[in-house]
């Protein structure tokens, strides 16, 4: 049964992110020492970083025992513009005072290989277990259904064994890299954020639309032993129904 939140505007949905990553970051702090967290791009999660960034909200959490790693990347050097290290460092990292060794960046200015290779060592490193469990992955949703950089009909939907891949995106002809639908099902937490009436019709297809995956890649993401949430904003909401999904508004 999918959790679906609805807040009045963008604003309010970023202020109920804030305060559901505050209290999930301490929580996790509490009962395992640490905060293991794969972060989105895009503007809708840019948001939530800016705002853990104001100084009411980045001294509510102990910020040293938070670990930062990517759920997907752009092939792009860290200082390209479309960098989602370079779009996180600036939205929140650069507010922080944090060990250098938190920070786990995809070395994207490699080979997609190379760099996804690289990832899934550092994962492995930082994860004992069969699959990455994070405390909390932060997902967007694209317009097409993608989230990560898992795209329709692309290559990496179909991986079963590995946890961070490049995967090329046929609809925008470029290569990305991300974690796998199986990496990410195996997170205690995901949080999925969708804001703004253009996302609309392909969130009423993905939370009560026939099973089709492929197209829309956000549905294959079901954590295996874990909660996943989605936080919308009523703008997004405006074609859903409540058919089944268990949705509350706010
Ligand atoms: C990326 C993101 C991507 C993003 C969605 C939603 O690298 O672009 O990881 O999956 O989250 O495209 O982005 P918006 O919130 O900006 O629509």
């Amino acid at each position: 049964m999918r959790q679906v939140k609805i807040y009045p505007n963008s604003q309010a949905l970023t202020d109920a992110a804030v305060q559901y990553f505050i209290q999930l970051g301490k929580r996790s702090i509490r009962e395992r020492g640490r905060f293991s967290i794969a972060l989105s791009g895009g503007s809708t999660p840019k948001g939530l970083y800016q705002s853990l960034c104001s100084p009411s909200n980045r001294s509510r959490l102990d910020w040293t025992a938070v670990h930062f790693f990517w759920g997907d990347e752009r092939h792009v050097p860290p200082d390209h513009p479309g960098s989602n290290y370079r779009m996180v460092k600036e939205a929140l990292l650069d507010c922080l005072t944090i060990p250098l060794g938190n920070v786990h960046r995809v070395l994207a200015e490699m080979s997609p290989e190379g760099a996804a290779f690289d990832y899934e060592e550092e994962l492995r490193e930082f994860f004992p277990d069969d699959w990455p469990r994070f405390d909390l992955i932060l997902l967007g949703m694209g317009g097409d259904g993608h989230t990560a950089s898992l795209f329709p009909q692309s290559e990496g939907l179909h991986e079963e064994r590995r946890w961070f891949i490049a995967n090329f995106a046929p609809k925008i002809g470029q290569w990305r890299l991300t974690l796998t639908k199986n990496a990410i099902n195996a997170a205690r937490n995901i949080l999925v954020m969708v804001s703004g009436e253009s996302k609309a019709g392909m969130l009423a297809k993905v939370l009560t639309g026939p099973e089709d995956s492929l197209e829309k890649p956000i549905k294959l993401i079901s954590p295996t032993r874990g909660e996943m949430l989605w936080m919308v904003d009523e703008a997004a909401a405006v074609q859903l129904t409540q058919t089944g999904s268990y949705i509350c508004s706010f």
